[in-house]
């Protein structure tokens, strides 16, 4: 085993990252450390006054005697003299009294301002966390897993700023340290620099313990991790779980998972009850040694043994909390650290606005000019040199067989990604000298699977707009076809709909949204494969309320589908394959010609459906990864 001095402060490092985060202020460690000095000033005194009322009880309250005997009883009537009252068993009395209301009036303090302090930094953590992730780029959150999300918000902040509490009781363990120490110091200077070599090499060989703890609480935060993923993940495939025999098997990967959360606690109580024995052991032996060696070896008087025991066995228990507690910092210290870890990454991968101008009202278009883009480290291609043109004013549809870059090139326009080379302009202005807030606040998404939130019908719509009237909210989910199912419903537009909006169908969900999108009252809608989860009546419904869209020649739209049928009352066509522009033209131009658009038109409609509907020989699918 080798002993470091410096693992004696293995605590300085969580401390330093603590504050490093710069949530907790220097005015609240200022009130911590007052408080925390105070309240072991006040119990000191109320147990030292204990003294006097002892010697005053012993010699039937002669207090002149009494002062002339000793330094703390002259302290003691001077200080009497000064309040001017006078000595008496209950005047003693009464000064423990109040020493001891002191005494709690202060640790009432100390726990509320702990407590207030402690949570403050938890609400600031998780918020921060929480606006860190969500302000980063999309490839980030992508990766991101919402398990880790909902776990670092949650169990992780709430043991990280436990800190708090070990850094308070850190900082009250040492006030309380130094003060019996400067007093057995001064009583019995051997004994006590005896003791304090002892406790050192005790401490230092606690390190192993700490040591072993904050490997094990490394290995417990990313177990915890896992776990939660898995349950969130599994819980968003509830029903397939469902399917045959699939329950089982989760509950042995769920058992397993969990199992080792269990398995590395159970391991950190060892490593934890395993310092306080060793500890306990080691000083007690010490104790009876030097006690031992003193009466066998030394000619030492038995008042300095009693001395000596008397102080091991009161810095004893100090010692083992010292202990302790760098043992909890260090497993709190790794739950912080991976908060750190969450918040660097959150800042690397911060999304990057260098726009200054706003998003101009569209006249011309949208233009790609030479658009690239790949996806990894530039490793996976999904964009090789695509020029178009999206009109102004009308309904643009981007077909193309699944991976071949639709929704790619739906990303790079809402710079939720980035060109590797090439531009994209707006009118003449290309898209990245553009505000982002300007940008994507004049763009409206409805993608394939719906977003709703357990809310209220009115509230979802309202959700781009909060200021919107319940009037704006009918009108807009009457463009969006959405009016009559919603006012048929009891509640109307107050219905609640469920997380998710589990409580309506398919094609209610997107009618919703697309009603939502409509009152943000964008330049551009893009509506991506909006209906390709959508049975054929929803299907149709969503198609009438774009042609309707479309006739009105105020937005921009662009739809994607691998289903021809969804747009061929689009009045342009982008037919994109395998990350190029394979044809462009009004629908019925392509109709006639020999491409994809035209082999899939010919499919009778209930084949389309789906991603497989590439008729053989033409372009082939790729996998989506997405
Ligand atoms: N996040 C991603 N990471 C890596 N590759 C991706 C990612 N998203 C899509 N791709 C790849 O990029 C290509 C284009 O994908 P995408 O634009 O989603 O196609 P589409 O919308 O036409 O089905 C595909 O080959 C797909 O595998
Ligand atoms: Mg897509």
């Amino acid at each position: 085993m080798h002993l470091d001095p410096r693992d004696l402060f293995d605590w300085v490092r969580p401390l330093r990252r603590l504050a490093s985060l710069r949530l907790v202020g220097r005015r609240q460690v200022t009130g911590i450390a007052l408080l925390t000095v105070l309240a072991v000033l006040f119990e000191s005194f109320s147990i030292a006054l204990l003294i006097p009322v002892l010697d005053y009880i012993q010699a039937d309250g002669d207090v002149a005697g009494l002062a002339a005997e000793g330094w703390l009883w002259a302290t003691l009537v001077d200080g009497a003299n000064w309040l001017d009252v006078p000595i008496t068993l209950a005047s003693l009395l009464l000064g423990i009294f109040v020493l001891v209301c002191l005494r709690q009036v202060t640790a009432y303090a100390r726990t509320v301002y702990l407590a207030t302090v402690r949570q403050r930094l938890g609400q600031r953590m998780s918020v921060s966390l929480f606006s860190s992730v969500l302000a980063s780029s999309s490839q980030y959150i992508r990766n991101f897993n919402g398990g880790s999300f909902v776990f670092l918000l949650g169990q992780q902040v709430q043991s990280a700023n436990a800190l708090v509490y070990s850094f308070a009781n850190l900082a009250s363990l040492a006030v309380t340290f130094l003060a019996y120490g400067a007093v057995t110091f001064a009583v019995a200077p051997l004994p006590a620099l005896s003791g304090l070599i002892l406790g050192a090499f005790a401490l230092l060989a606690a390190s192993y313990y700490v040591r072993r703890a904050r490997s094990i609480s490394r290995r417990l935060v990313v177990g915890g991790e896992a776990w939660t993923s898995f349950a969130a993940e599994r819980w968003r495939a509830w029903r397939l779980l469902k399917m045959g025999g699939m329950l089982e098997r989760e509950e042995a990967e769920a058992d397993r998972l969990a199992g080792r959360i269990c398995g590395l606690s159970i391991g950190l109580a060892r490593v934890m009850g395993r310092l306080e024995l060793a500890l306990s052991l080691f000083i007690l032996g010490a104790i009876l040694a030097a006690l031992y060696g003193a009466v066998e070896f030394l000619t030492v008087s038995v008042s300095v043994v009693t001395v000596f025991v008397l102080v091991a066995l009161r810095l004893a228990p100090l010692l083992r909390q010292f202990a302790n507690l760098r043992q909890s910092i260090a497993v709190q210290g790794a739950n912080l650290d991976r908060m750190i870890t969450a918040f660097e990454e959150c800042r690397a991968a911060r999304e990057r606005d260098d726009g200054t101008t706003e998003m101009p009202s569209l006249r011309r278009g949208i233009t790609f000019r030479g658009v690239h883009f790949a996806y990894g480290d530039g490793s996976i291609p999904a964009l090789n040199g695509v020029d178009a043109h999206i009109p102004a004013g009308r309904m643009t549809a981007i077909v193309g067989p699944s991976g071949s870059g639709k929704s790619t090139m739906v990303d790079l326009i809402l710079r939720l990604l980035s060109t590797t080379s090439g531009d994209i302009l707006m009118d003449d202005v290309p898209i990245g000298e553009i505000r982002l807030r300007a940008l994507r606040g004049r763009i409206a998404l409805v993608m394939q699977d719906p977003i709703l939130f357990d809310a209220s019908i009115a509230e979802n719509v309202r959700y781009l707009r909060q200021s919107a009237s319940l009037d704006q909210v009918r009108e807009a989910c009457r463009r969006a076809h959405a009016g009559e199912f919603v006012e048929a419903m009891p509640e109307g537009y107050d219905t609640v709909i469920g997380e998710g909006g589990t409580r309506l169908s398919g094609g209610q969900r997107q009618r919703l949204i697309i009603a939502q999108a409509l009152l943000a009252d964008p330049e551009i809608l893009i509506l991506d494969e909006p209906t390709s989860a959508l049975d054929f009546e929803s299907e149709r419904k969503v198609q009438e309320v774009l042609e309707a869209l479309a006739r009105e020649r105020t937005v921009t739209i662009i739809v994607i589908s691998h289903r021809p049928s969804t747009v061929v009352r689009a009045d342009h066509m982008i037919v994109l394959n395998d990350g190029h522009v394979a044809e462009t033209g009004p629908p019925d131009r392509l109709r006639e010609s020999n491409g994809w658009f035209a082999a899939m038109m010919r499919l009778p409609e209930d084949h389309a459906p789906g991603g497989s509907s590439t008729p053989a020989g033409a372009l082939p699918e790729k996998e989506v990864a997405s």
